[in-house]
């Protein structure tokens, strides 16, 4: 029998073929595979009572028949797995701890783990859009979602064997730019010369550009007229926009760069100005898009919220907006990458933009004859402070993200000092810098991105919960017993003996839950549910740890047990690098 890395997906399989050749089934029967009550089993498939029901049948005999037919085609080593039927229909598999056993000898490396995951998406190209701010602005805690977010999408996703490319849409055109050559130019700023911190300056400039141009509508025409400038490509203004971006560049890698962030490109809106022509012929020439009120749009006659809200994609000035470069971004993305999926990563404010988006590329697409990518908005909630509203620094102004790293950098020495007094100063720093980035990034992650979160430095920073420093310190736990009896932690261990205690068959069987856990966290593309597992895990870990000695005399159990803890680090290691989030040997 094959030891699958995915037991639910192979289970699934298996119940699949043999229904198939049974004449009470037909196609539109699937088992549906998922953990079980473990009271009961490990896992369950369900679908045969929503199968019974709507073909009039009855679900229990029809379980009964499947189970049979299961046993008869000996698909499944009952010695291994048992079946039962359970309830009014269930089919319940239990795994036994041989079958625990082989799993875990037949997944014993980073290598066993990345092959076998890597045939799940594989010939998928998917484009993922993240974190893409706004030229001309600092990061700030309202910036941190998408990287975060984004990116740990995009190593679950290349981990599962998906070509992934990861695109970093830079808000680097349109009309700010108007407001801030103006301010640059009335105030006399001296892009080339040495500032201490020049994004801040280009954001105050930005600020008072606004604030003039809203006031004076002088300066509004001014500011109009720097655009149209840029916009016909005139030496000086295109200059200027040249160093804006060049600045808020630098300050972006800098937070990326702290994050481990990479992107394969940075594509920002700029880069589509010369395509949205095409978008606003095409538009026209299939009749989707219509002249209205002077500007161009797309009507959803027969939508329930956008029947009264068309999207704009051009201006009735002629210019180009969001939406028109978005458009323009789907057809390069899909003529360039030949992406099969793009995947959107902002904030839930965006959702209507995206909803909107997708019907007119459909549309669009459509008409044209062009292969449509599969297009997701995966949105996220608002960080909030403890007054439930948007959280806030001190002076009323959101928190720079730098800022929040570093005070995260900070706090996380203090647990260090702690932890381990006696390492160097240096090492102490190094250590906080993984903690406290960490921290920050996997309570993100740890939450339902589409809810909002109260941010709370006690909670993230706790040592005991579902938080990176327990994570991190489990980690460092394992890795400490393997120094101190003197072996590589990934040590190729002969001679174990197959599980015996209720704790090791209890952390086994966690550890072979893990493929599933990520399918599950990818199937909604929700990072949290791999948190979940892995705080489960980790408690799981700690009930072993403290039921059974490592470390005993008889080798063909101490070494059954050190291939727990193995595999536990192997896990949890893994898990947290496909988060984004790095980790320690010691803490
Ligand atoms: N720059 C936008 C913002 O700050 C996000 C862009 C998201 N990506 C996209 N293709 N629209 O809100």
């Amino acid at each position: 029998m094959t030891i699958w890395f995915n037991i639910a997906e192979g289970i699934e399989e298996v119940v699949s073929a043999i229904a198939a050749n049974l004449d009470a089934f037909d196609d539109n029967f699937s088992p549906e595979v998922r953990l079980a009550d473990p009271r009961f089993g490990d896992y369950q498939a369900n679908g045969v009572l929503g199968f019974a029901k709507r073909n009039r049948q009855n679900p229990r005999a029809l379980a009964e028949k499947l189970i049979e037919a299961l046993r008869n085609s000996n698909s499944l080593d009952e010695n291994l797995i048992e079946m039962s039927v359970a309830g009014p229909g269930f089919i319940n598999f239990k795994l036994n701890k041989e079958f625990l056993f082989q799993w875990l000898q037949s997944y014993a490396t980073k290598e066993d783990y990345s092959k076998a995951a890597a045939s799940r998406y594989s010939g998928k190209k998917i484009v993922t859009d993240y974190s893409s701010p706004n030229s001309a602005k600092q990061m700030h805690v309202g910036h941190l979602r998408s990287p975060v977010i984004g990116e740990a999408i995009k190593r679950m996703l290349s981990y599962f064997g998906a070509e992934v490319i990861g695109d970093n849409h830079i808000g680097d055109w349109g009309t700010a730019f108007g407001k801030l050559i103006l301010a640059i130019k009335r105030k006399n700023f001296d892009l080339k010369a040495k500032h201490d911190d020049p994004l801040t300056e280009l954001e105050s400039l930005y600020k008072w550009g606004n604030q003039a141009t809203d006031e004076d509508p002088k300066a509004l025409e001014e500011a109009r007229n720097e655009l149209v400038k840029l916009q016909n490509g005139e030496e000086q203004n295109v200059a200027y926009w040249e160093a804006i971006n060049h600045i808020s560049n630098l300050g972006f890698h800098k937070i990326y760069a702290r994050l481990g962030i990479e992107f394969d490109y940075e594509l920002g809106e700029s880069f589509y100005r010369d395509k949205v022509q095409r978008v606003y012929d095409e538009l026209e020439e299939t009749g989707v898009g219509e002249k209205s009120e002077g500007a161009w749009v797309v009507f959803f006659p027969d939508h329930k919220r956008f029947k009264k809200q068309p999207f704009l994609y051009r201006k009735s000035d002629g210019a180009s907006n969001y939406a028109s470069t978005d458009l323009a971004t789907v057809l390069y993305r899909l003529e360039a990458f030949n992406a099969g999926e793009i995947i959107y990563v902002t904030d839930d404010r965006q959702r209507d933009h995206f909803e909107q988006l997708f019907l007119t590329v459909e549309k669009w697409f459509t008409a044209k004859g062009y292969k449509i990518p599969k297009l997701k908005h995966v949105y996220f909630g608002t960080i909030l402070g403890k007054d439930r509203k948007p959280v806030k620094s001190r002076s009323g102004n959101p928190i720079l993200l730098n800022d929040l790293l570093n005070e995260a950098v900070e706090r996380s020495l203090k647990i260090v000092e702690e932890k381990s007094p006696d390492l160097r100063d240096e090492e102490k720093q190094e250590i906080a810098e993984t903690v406290g980035v960490a921290a920050v990034r996997y309570a993100d992650l740890m939450q339902n991105r589409s809810s909002d979160y109260v941010f709370s430095w006690e909670k993230l920073l706790s040592l005991d919960g579902n938080t990176a420093p327990y994570l991190l310190y489990a980690i460092a736990r394992i890795k400490s017993i393997f120094r101190k009896i003197e072996l590589a932690v990934d040590a190729d261990l002969k001679e174990a003996s197959s599980l015996e205690t209720e704790a090791e068959i209890g952390l086994a069987r966690k550890l072979t839950e893990f493929p599933f856990a990520l399918e599950q966290a990818l199937s909604d593309l929700r990072p949290h549910q791999l948190c979940i597992y892995l705080y489960e895990l980790a408690g799981a870990y700690s009930t072993f740890y403290n039921a059974d000695k490592v470390n005993v005399k008889y080798i063909p159990v101490r070494n059954r047990r050190l291939m727990i803890c193995q595999r536990t680090l192997l896990i949890l290691e893994t898990g947290l690098n496909l988060l984004g989030i790095k980790t320690l040997e010691k803490m």
